[in-house]
């Protein structure tokens, strides 16, 4: 059984005082959390603060993004010794607003991938299509070429120290999900495309499915085979349907 892994993504939203109230909530109620790991993926700047107000909780932290450089002259960027510093777990690589807004792309996100293990963080590698590839069919060709960005140039090992997002575009922060059978499809297409190369590695590894994931179609999503968790936006924000999620995984 692989574990199930909740993982908020705050994006750019929140105050100090706000996150505050935020992972008070979510600390008061983790009783009721039976199984989830739970994780928070923070702004830069308030990661000092989650550290200390998360350190000695069940509750995971870590950043939205990062560098492939070391240290330098990069102005606004953050490195992953610099999240270590923090006592990250995580780090998100290649997300779809990274991907479509911040022009990143296959071969950058793989580099990310790569530092932030190396480093000693567990990427989580997000993946997806866009509306107009789904209505083109193409949804299996998009996904396949943004994990394999990564297991050419690490080979098919490094996913076991990651964790893959599946976050169909259409549905991010659009209130509409995928259905379970459509997010499903692509979970279980997702991990035969790793098992083509290690049948070890695709068993280990946890797939999260990431898009308009609530308090009301979590348990939904969760009870498929192929889902391991969730990457979890807007709902993230609020204490109490961020752990209703990791209550919904039993
Ligand atoms: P929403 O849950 O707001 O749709 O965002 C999903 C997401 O992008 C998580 O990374």
């Amino acid at each position: 059984m692989r574990q199930i892994l909740i993982a908020g993504n705050w994006k750019m939203n929140g105050s100090r005082a706000s996150i505050r109230e935020l992972l008070d909530g979510v600390k008061a109620g983790l009783g009721d959390v039976k199984s989830a790991e739970m994780a928070v993926c923070a702004p830069f700047p308030y990661l000092g603060d989650v550290q200390s107000q998360l350190n000695g909780s069940s509750v995971s932290w870590g950043g939205q993004d990062l560098s492939v450089e070391e240290k330098g002259a990069f102005t606004g960027e953050t490195s992953a010794s610099m999240l270590l510093d923090f006592s990250c777990k995580y780090v998100i690589v290649g997300h779809s607003e990274r991907r479509t807004l911040y022009g990143e792309d296959d071969a950058l996100v793989a580099q990310k991938y790569a530092v932030a293990r190396k480093a000693g963080l567990k990427p989580i590698l997000c993946v997806g299509e866009t509306l107009e590839e789904r209505e083109k069919n193409i949804t299996e060709d998009v996904v396949a070429r943004q994990i394999k960005a990564v297991i050419d140039l690490e080979g098919v090992s490094a996913l076991a120290d990651g964790v893959i997002a599946y976050e169909p575009v259409w549905a991010i922060g659009t209130g509409k999900t995928a259905s379970p059978e459509q997010a499903q499809a692509v979970h279980a297409f997702i991990r035969s495309l790793v098992a083509e190369q290690d049948a070890g590695v695709a068993e280990k590894v946890q797939i999260l499915y990431g898009g308009s994931m609530n308090p009301a179609n979590a348990a939904e999503l969760l009870s498929q085979s192929d889902i391991d968790g969730g990457l979890i936006g807007g709902a993230s924000l609020k204490a109490d349907d961020f752990l209703a999620i990791g209550k919904a995984a039993g």
